[in-house]
């Protein structure tokens, strides 16, 4: 018998006057699941997170956690970060978890162990009596997953969470974010641009584009659908020149910048040694010629073109 999921959203419709930021959802996320929730800048996902979670009125549609749709019984299932989380500044980053905990109702010695516990979660024990107010990006982040994770949640929902981070803080909440999944068995939703980050990071994707689900399904399900075939980066002294070639080549579509410095081409029938000849017979200083494999990137651009 297939388990209750952690989070199924019906018909979720919200509309901002005219503007209707999100239309008919339906999203369903596994328990166990990390699921990558993509889409364009102004797609809906932060609405539509807001609205499931019931920080914001929907105008339609249903919201079962675990099964419940009685959003309050349920909320202490689910820790969340909607956008950047916001902390006071003069406060150490233990005295912020510490409020927080007081303002949903815990206190004593059960709150100190809490707190401490999540601290020890997201590694900024060392850190805890700093104020907050001189923390990294990074450390901010890790805090607002730290107080997310606060009375043991069994969802976490994240908006964005390596938003603006450098490389090493990205890293570091990408380790974070598996951990907690593969350790701790909490099932994640997030939130990202960072799209080669999600393919490595999430097992399940929904692809928003205009408050509409356009496509959904495991990875591999996403990568092995469509047009996927005959894809190559191919790298040339003069990338200009290798891009003019490569408008007058009939069947070639240029899918825009590959890997180290590469042209990433979708080649379909044309096998690699008549692609080489065309581009040599053009002129062009052809230096590498990579086969290589479609990508979430390659996906979201199909689905949200
Ligand atoms: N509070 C609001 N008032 C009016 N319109 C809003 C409000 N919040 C969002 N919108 C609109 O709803 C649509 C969806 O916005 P939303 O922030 O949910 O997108 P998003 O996918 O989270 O984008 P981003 O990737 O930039 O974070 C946009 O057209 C946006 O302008
Ligand atoms: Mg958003």
């Amino acid at each position: 018998m297939a388990e209750v999921p952690a989070l199924e959203i019906r018909g979720l419709t919200r509309r901002y006057g005219k503007v209707i930021a999100v239309e008919d959802l339906d999203l369903t996320v596994q328990v166990g699941d990390i699921y990558g929730f993509l889409g364009p800048n102004g797609a809906g996902k932060t609405t539509a997170l807001r609205a499931a979670l019931g920080l914001i009125r929907r105008d339609t549609g249903t919201v079962r956690l675990f099964g419940d749709d009685r959003l309050v019984g349920a909320r202490s299932k689910v820790g969340a970060i909607i956008e950047t989380p916001a902390f006071h500044s003069w406060m150490s980053g233990r005295e912020n978890l510490l409020q927080a905990g007081q303002l949903s109702g815990l206190g004593g010695v059960a709150l100190d162990r809490e707190v401490d516990r999540v601290l020890e979660r997201v590694e900024l024990t060392e850190r805890a009596q700093h104020k907050a107010g001189g923390y990294s990006l990074g450390m901010r982040q890790r805090l607002g997953i730290a107080r997310a994770l606060m009375g043991g949640p069994k969802l976490l929902v994240l908006d964005e969470p390596t938003n603006g981070l450098d490389p090493r803080g990205m890293r570091e909440v990408r380790e974070l974010v598996r951990s907690l999944a593969l350790h701790d068995g909490i099932t994640v939703l997030i939130s990202s641009h960072l799209l080669a980050e999600v393919q490595a990071m999430c097992n399940r994707v929904g692809i928003l584009q205009r408050g509409r689900l356009r496509a959904e399904g495991t990875v591999a399900e996403l990568l092995s659908e469509g047009a996927g075939d005959g894809i190559v980066e191919v790298g040339a002294l003069d990338m200009g020149a290798l891009s003019a070639a490569v408008a007058g080549i009939e069947g070639v579509e240029n899918l825009g910048a590959g890997a180290e410095g590469r042209l990433r081409l979708r080649c379909g029938e044309l096998p690699l040694y008549a692609l080489n000849a065309q581009l040599v017979g053009q002129g062009v200083q052809v230096s590498a010629l990579v086969p290589a494999r479609r990508n979430l990137e390659d996906v979201f651009m199909e689905v949200t073109r």
